[in-house]
């Protein structure tokens, strides 16, 4: 049996990829890996104990939070607050960001923006949810308060993202800009092992993943492109199979292994799109790009638009390069 590399070990590894490092970023890997077997034990009690359902709460976007979605919340933001490596955070689930007032925290480098629960609507149904995560290095002067503009920086700026996948095993990917590594948690053992070592997303595939109820709603290349993936050529793997989890963490995730893409376009409902820019297109198009894929808003690279509001919405184009180059093509052609 080959050894096995825990997260822990393999995060040790690599603290020389960081000239001067201190560590800091290390532990804060290790706070989110452990906030994430935290929330990984209460998804999978979920239908055991009362935390099934909605909360009664509506959220600042505006959708109906569950019971899990602030649990989430809660277990991230206590280990991010906590562990002085952060200073403030923002996450998909609150109106403003929280500036943490310790002093240990207000000392600390990094701020994090995150989505505690993708894919809350899935919860009830047993069906693989996600948690996302960006890092950033603060722009304000270390021992104050976290500021908005540590919030607001472009996707290129992230020092670290990933995901966590809740599903038929646990996983915990992230990038930290030298490529992508997958852990599988082990149950047995509580940790987090690593079992997909530097992710290469294929150059392009055969699944599509698009909400098609909104077809009508959208761009008419989108139309188009639907078209494209169901006609017959088998020198392309057509026609594409049409893959829609609804948790954006699982189906990207599906399409960095397999190769595809994942379409979220604004809609004449969503005028801006539905994703939100800072918890889940940036921190999912660092991951993207590191594999060797693209992550667009069918124009432009997600990781340089400049997020002027906190829970600003984007469309997104996502997975295999050859894939989403094929989309960019029929918007144009349509416009
Ligand atoms: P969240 O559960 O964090 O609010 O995110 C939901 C997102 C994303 O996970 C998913 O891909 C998308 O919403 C699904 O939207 P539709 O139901 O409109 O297809
Ligand atoms: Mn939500
Ligand atoms: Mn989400
Ligand atoms: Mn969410």
């Amino acid at each position: 049996m080959s050894k096995v590399v825990t997260l822990n070990e393999f995060i040790l590894d690599r603290q020389d990829d960081f000239p001067f490092a201190t560590g800091e970023l290390s532990r804060l890997l290790n706070d989110i890996a452990l906030a994430s077997k935290i929330v990984n034990r209460d998804v999978n009690r979920a239908g055991l104990v009362d935390i099934l359902g909605a909360q009664g709460n509506t959220n600042v976007q505006g959708e109906e939070q569950q019971k899990l979605d602030v649990i989430a919340d809660e277990a991230f933001i206590k280990a991010f607050e906590n562990g002085g490596e952060v200073c403030g955070i923002a996450s998909e689930e609150n109106d403003d960001f929280v500036a943490f007032e310790s002093e240990a925290a207000m000392n600390g480098k990094y701020v994090v923006l995150f989505d505690p629960l993708d894919g809350s609507s899935n919860i009830d149904v047993n069906v693989s949810i996600g948690t996302i995560f960006s890092i950033y290095r603060r722009k304000s002067a270390i021992g104050t308060k976290a500021t908005l503009e540590d919030m607001l920086q472009k996707g290129t700026e992230q020092v670290a993202a990933g995901y966590v996948i809740y599903g038929s095993s646990t996983m915990l990917v992230y990038t930290t800009g030298k490529g992508v590594n997958g852990f599988t948690l082990d149950p047995s053992i509580g940790e987090f092992c690593l079992s997909h070592p530097d992710i290469k997303a294929p150059e392009t595939g055969r699944l599509y993943a698009i909400n098609e109820g909104n077809l009508n709603r959208c761009h008419p290349g989108l139309k188009d492109y639907c078209e494209y993936v169901r006609q017959d050529d088998p020198s392309t793997g057509r026609p594409y199979s049409g893959r829609y989890i609804g948790s954006l963490v699982a189906d990207v995730h599906r399409n960095l292994i397999k190769g595809g893409v994942y379409v979220y376009p604004s809609t004449t409902n969503s005028p801006e799109g539905k994703l939100r820019l800072i918890y889940e297109c940036n921190p999912l198009a660092f991951i993207i790009e590191q594999a060797g894929g693209l992550a667009t808003d069918g124009k432009n690279r997600i990781m340089e638009i400049e997020p002027k509001r906190l829970h600003q919405r984007v469309d997104y184009y996502a997975g295999s390069k050859q894939m989403v180059e094929k989309i960019h093509e029929c918007l144009r052609a349509a416009e």
